[in-house]
């Protein structure tokens, strides 16, 4: 049996009180909940907030993202090291927004995952194509693509630092969720891919989440799916009360 993530994206949103707020109103919703793992990412400002409210509770805390190197003349950057320093355990990876607006490539992925490797940190993976690829059936390809890139020179026991998030673009941010049956034929190419990667039994335990307008309404229907092991979401993260609902989904 894999274990679910839940994990909650809040993006650009929210000031550190409003984040001290949402975790406070979160921790009683949640508590002593241990079927599905929990872990939120608030953007950089309100990491250290996070870690400090939900400190012995059972919610793990993400960036958004991360650098590869432990320090250098990189303006703007934070460091795996210095998440780690602060009590951060995850992190996002080649989510398709710095994918598209900051540079992020598979390249980079694969040094992040590999830092991440390093210093402990859970890293969440994120794949996906855009509208144009599903219309062109080259979605397979970009998967493969995308995974072959990201995981280059990752080794089977690295796997327990990671997990993929397959969030396909088009859904990400516009309220067209992938139905339950596409999101499971790309999740059953991302695991058969993993195995040719990194072994048969590193494939079958790894967790791939979907990821893209995953709302209270629609999360038991996707994580239903037998290669849906989760589930990476931001808009409908960001309310406390239904954050909660979705990390007590209800098969
Ligand atoms: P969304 O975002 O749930 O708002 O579609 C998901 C994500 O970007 O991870």
């Amino acid at each position: 049996m894999r274990k679910k993530v839940i994990a909650g994206n809040w993006k650009m949103y929210k000031t550190p009180d409003e984040a001290k707020a949402f975790v406070e109103a979160l921790l009683p919703l949640v508590k002593g909940h241990t079927r599905n793992e929990i872990v939120i990412c608030p953007s950089a400002t309100s990491l250290s907030t996070v870690v400090e409210t939900a400190k012995g509770s059972n919610i793990s805390v993400g960036a958004q993202t991360v650098h590869w190197l432990d320090e250098g003349a990189y303006t703007g950057q934070t460091s795996p090291k210095m998440l780690t320093a602060i009590g951060v355990t995850h992190a996002i990876l080649g989510h398709s927004e710095p994918r598209t607006h900051d540079s992020e490539t598979d390249e980079r992925v694969n040094l992040k995952l590999k830092a991440c490797v390093k210093h402990g940190i859970h890293a969440i993976v994120c794949i996906g194509e855009q509208l144009e690829e599903r219309q062109q059936n080259l979605t397979r390809d970009v998967l493969l693509a995308q995974l072959a890139g990201g995981l280059a020179g990752v080794t089977p026991d690295m796997a327990d630092n990671f997990v993929i998030a397959y969030e396909p673009v088009w859904a990400i941010g516009t309220g067209l969720t992938a139905t339950p049956e596409q999101a499971e034929e790309a999740h059953t190419i991302i695991r058969t891919a993993l195995a040719q990667h990194l072994g048969e039994d590193v494939a079958a335990k790894m967790r791939i989440l979907y990821g893209g307008s995953v709302k209270p309404g629609n999360i038991a229907a996707l994580l239903a799916m037998p290669n849906i092991d989760g589930a990476l979401i931001g808009g409908a993260s960001l309310v406390a009360e239904d954050f909660a609902k979705m990390v007590k989904y209800e098969a």
